[in-house]
């Protein structure tokens, strides 16, 4: 039987801005009480022995935002990361980033990079923050190195090689993605990566996401999952 449990979840960690005005906080405030959210949802994916977690943390959407939200968003994976690497690099958890790291503040990059590099030999837990990333810019960038490698060599175009210029190539396509905070859309996320997924969607604002929605969302996709096998073994029933 195939495991019914996702290797790759991605979230859209939407509402942070909503769940600060529903308490009286500021957008911003928001923001941290997502980052504290998010620290969760990491160590729920741990104990849930997910492979791939991409949470969606700054869209190339996000930047039409005011300058004061823009510069706090900046500057939370500098405070994020300070804090919790260490703790990374001992939980054998493995940090990529998908988005343009290039058109960050230097702080900002200065700190993804570390990010990366110190935890490059970390088999555990992939967790990806997609990050200054649109899914339109991702797709162009990687047609862009296809024109270029097929100018010095004759290859096919095909999926696969589209995939392997993608910010998530060596990565699993993902099996399900969760969205917060009760809009239903996919604003630019994994647009080629999502052609087969699962979306869920939960009203939660992200701030107040925590393991238990994840587990909720883990058991529906486990639930979608059982049907289709129950129907590939018995087609009548579909
Ligand atoms: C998602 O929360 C986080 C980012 C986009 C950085 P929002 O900031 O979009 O929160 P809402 O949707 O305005 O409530
Ligand atoms: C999507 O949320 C982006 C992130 C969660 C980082 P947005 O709040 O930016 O998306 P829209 O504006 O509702 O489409
Ligand atoms: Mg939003």
């Amino acid at each position: 039987m195939v495991s019914r449990m996702p290797k790759h979840v991605g979230i859209i960690m939407d509402g942070n801005g909503r769940w600060g005005k529903a308490n009286a906080l500021t957008r911003s405030q928001g923001h941290y009480a997502g980052v504290q959210a998010m620290e969760k949802v990491i160590d729920a994916s741990i104990a849930f022995d997910i492979e791939v977690l991409t949470l969606y943390a700054f869209s190339s959407e996000n930047w039409s935002r005011s300058k004061e939200e823009v510069n706090y968003l900046m500057r939370l994976p500098i405070r994020f990361f300070k804090q919790k690497l260490p703790e990374f690099i001992r939980r054998n958890v493995k940090i990529l980033i998908s988005g343009n790291i290039d058109g960050l503040p230097a702080a900002t990059k200065k700190v993804l990079m570390r990010a990366i590099e110190e935890t490059k030999k970390n088999t555990g837990l992939i967790v990806n923050f997609a990050f200054n990333y649109g899914g339109r810019a991702e797709i162009i960038r990687a047609v862009q190195q296809v024109i270029r490698e097929m100018r010095e060599q004759k290859l096919e175009l095909n999926e696969e090689l589209i995939g392997r210029y993608l910010y998530t190539s060596g990565l699993p396509d993902p099996d399900l993605i969760i969205r917060t905070g009760g809009e239903q859309r996919l604003s630019n996320f994994l647009l080629w990566q999502s052609a087969m997924t699962e979306l869920y969607f939960s009203d939660v604002y992200f701030p107040d996401f925590g393991e238990e929605h994840l587990r909720e969302a883990l058991y529906e996709y486990q639930q979608r999952k059982a049907i289709y096998e129950f129907a590939d073994v018995y087609p009548s029933a579909r």
